[in-house]
């Protein structure tokens, strides 16, 4: 069988059901010491400026539980001097830059680095030379692709929302369109030394298409993951997502 995706559990929205109380229940790193004894292959969590669902103290124990599981955690980021300054101090095996807009309810497009190549690009050398793999989180397109190939970065992933939404709305030539654009986006970021994620909107039945990208090396999924941790209990949910990856794979 050709190597498997890892699948990195993004744990953030434990943490938004946690702060709807304002106490400490559920805990976020306790979801994702479940969710490493499960099977996954990385954490991922994102610090927002607004703390809406991860809070500081929360980075802080979840780094010091997935070096001691050697799992990799990945800090999802905003490219501002204060994020900056906190994974420098955290120093996380890996941070992604996203995007990010106060008022937006999640993280709703991918990183400018074409535009913002002056500013992403010594954020990205900081982060490297300190220990930590960057990803940039962008939409798929060349101009992206080539901006982030000139910046310090080793990864891309890519934004799979569009994808997603365009499947929910039952537009299935517009999502095949997107995967068109995700194969050959992969394709060229391989080629220019990249490695290749996705992430965004994934669910049991659209993850496959994506996972079936052979560039594909990592796929990040969070909110659907922990939606159905309510009805399958978190460890089903994980293992029944690395069952559509690996059936993905294997056909
Ligand atoms: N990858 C990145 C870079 C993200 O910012 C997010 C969360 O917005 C995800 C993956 C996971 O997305 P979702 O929660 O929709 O699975």
């Amino acid at each position: 069988m050709k190597s498997l995706p890892r699948l990195g559990v993004n744990i953030d929205h434990i943490a938004t059901i946690r702060n709807a109380r304002g106490g400490e229940h559920p805990d976020p790193v306790a979801g994702a010491y479940t969710a490493i004894r499960a099977g996954a292959d990385g954490i991922t969590a994102h610090l927002r400026e607004d703390r809406r669902h991860m809070r500081d103290d929360d980075m802080v124990r979840l780094q010091l539980l997935c070096q001691s599981e050697n799992v990799p955690l990945n800090m999802e980021m905003a490219a501002t001097s204060d994020m900056l300054a906190i994974a420098l101090n955290l120093r996380p095996k890996a941070v992604c830059i996203v995007p990010e807009r106060r008022e937006e309810r999640t993280t709703e497009g991918g990183l400018d680095v074409a535009a913002g190549h002056n500013h992403i690009a010594p954020i990205s050398r900081a982060l490297k030379e300190n220990g930590s793999r960057v990803s940039l989180f962008i939409e798929a397109t060349e101009a992206q692709i080539r901006a982030a190939s000139s910046t310090a970065a080793e990864v891309v992933e890519f934004h799979t929302g569009a994808y997603a939404h365009a499947l929910d709305d039952g537009d299935h030539e517009k999502a095949d369109f997107y995967l068109e654009t995700f194969r050959q986006s992969a394709k060229l970021a391989s080629d220019l030394g990249l490695e290749v994620h996705f992430g965004h909107g994934l669910t049991f039945d659209n993850v496959g298409a994506v996972a079936a990208i052979p560039e594909c090396v990592e796929l990040n999924i969070g909110h659907f993951i922990i939606g159905e941790a309510i009805f399958l209990g978190l460890e089903d949910a994980i293992a029944e997502m690395r069952h559509c990856v690996t059936e993905a794979r294997a056909s």
